[in-house]
């Protein structure tokens, strides 16, 4: 698998303080990766160190396959960002923005009307930033990001801040970015809803460590891999389950398994039967997704 962003044992330490913990993240190419942990987690410090704006304590990051502590200006050339509310000459217009940052990268003339069309702002380019929505000002923000024709967009929180209507707008624009441009998209979130319609793959933190990363799909699936069984003896059934050596929890005459492939529930319920238990239910629990989320993130901060 070809990464674009890989870091080793990225570490930050703040004083005492363990701001980021040894994270492996790994973002595929062409994926929209989802970064997502509660208020303090260690977002925005990683991704200062994922755009060298600060020195990890220890760990590595490598970009496009390169050493950021290497090849620095050469990786950050490639890349476009947004981090925290990007300020803006309030009584210049968009165009006249863009211009300003067009010029320290040397960007050509053409790329302005480029970004203002892909971000939806042509219409309001000649009108000063003063009278622009949060909307409109993430938009131009990710307009600026785009200037310099990036392969990879790291965006801390763009949708921060911004009404449904306003979320729905960057969502689709940066869903856009990956699917006709190929760009690669982090973007991190407090709020599983929104990463959850937008990536395709998630790296969870809480309290600085990395508590999962792997697709939208497994997130999901690892969401639903409680299956209740209710059986008549319940207590007695789950005790044999437990001699045989089955993970089986046992709650208000229910007994649950967790993280079994189909064949070992089919194992479980084959036991049970050839014992002599009636089984008059096996189901899946539905747990949201934001369930899933909020037990990852509860069970890290009890280590
Ligand atoms: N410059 C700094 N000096 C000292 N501590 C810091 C500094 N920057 C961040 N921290 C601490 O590191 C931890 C992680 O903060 P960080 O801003 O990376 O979290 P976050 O996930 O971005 O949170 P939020 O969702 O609130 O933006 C916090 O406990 C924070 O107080
Ligand atoms: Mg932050």
């Amino acid at each position: 698998m070809e990464y674009i962003v890989e870091t080793n044992r990225l570490t930050k330490r703040f004083g005492k303080e363990l701001a980021v913990n040894g994270l492996d993240i790994k973002i595929p190419k062409g994926e929209i990766y989802g970064f997502l942990g509660p208020n303090g987690a260690g977002k925005t410090t990683t991704i200062r160190m994922l755009l060298g704006l600060m020195h990890p304590t220890s760990g590595t990051v490598k970009v496009f396959g390169k050493d950021l502590a290497k090849e620095r200006i050469e990786i950050l050339k490639q890349i476009g960002s947004l981090v925290e509310n990007p300020s803006y000459y309030p009584h210049l217009t968009a165009y006249e923005n863009l211009e300003t940052i067009r010029k320290i990268y040397g960007a050509p003339m053409e790329r302005i009307n480029d970004v203002l069309t892909i971000v939806g702002l042509s219409d309001v380019a000649k009108k000063k930033v003063k009278g622009f929505s949060l909307g409109m000002k993430q938009r131009l923000g990710i307009a600026a990001s785009l200037l310099n024709n990036p392969q990879l967009l790291i965006l801390d929180e763009p949708t921060n801040g911004l009404d449904p209507s306003g979320i729905i707008e960057i969502r689709n624009l940066l869903k856009q970015l990956a699917a006709e441009y190929g760009i690669t998209i982090l973007i991190s979130s407090h709020l599983l809803s929104e990463i959850d319609q937008i990536a395709t793959s998630v790296g969870v933190i809480s309290k600085g460590n990395l508590i999962f990363q792997d697709s939208i799909e497994s997130m999901r699936l690892y969401s639903m891999r409680k299956i209740l069984l209710k059986v008549n003896n319940s207590e007695r059934a789950w005790h044999l389950l437990i001699s045989r050596g089955v993970k089986a929890d046992y709650e208000k005459e229910i007994i649950s398994l967790s993280n079994m492939s189909d064949d070992d529930i089919a194992e479980v319920v084959r036991l049970l039967v050839e014992n002599g238990y009636s089984i008059y239910r096996v189901e899946e629990e539905k747990r949201s997704l934001e369930d899933t989320f909020l037990q990852m993130t509860s069970e890290a901060s009890g280590i």
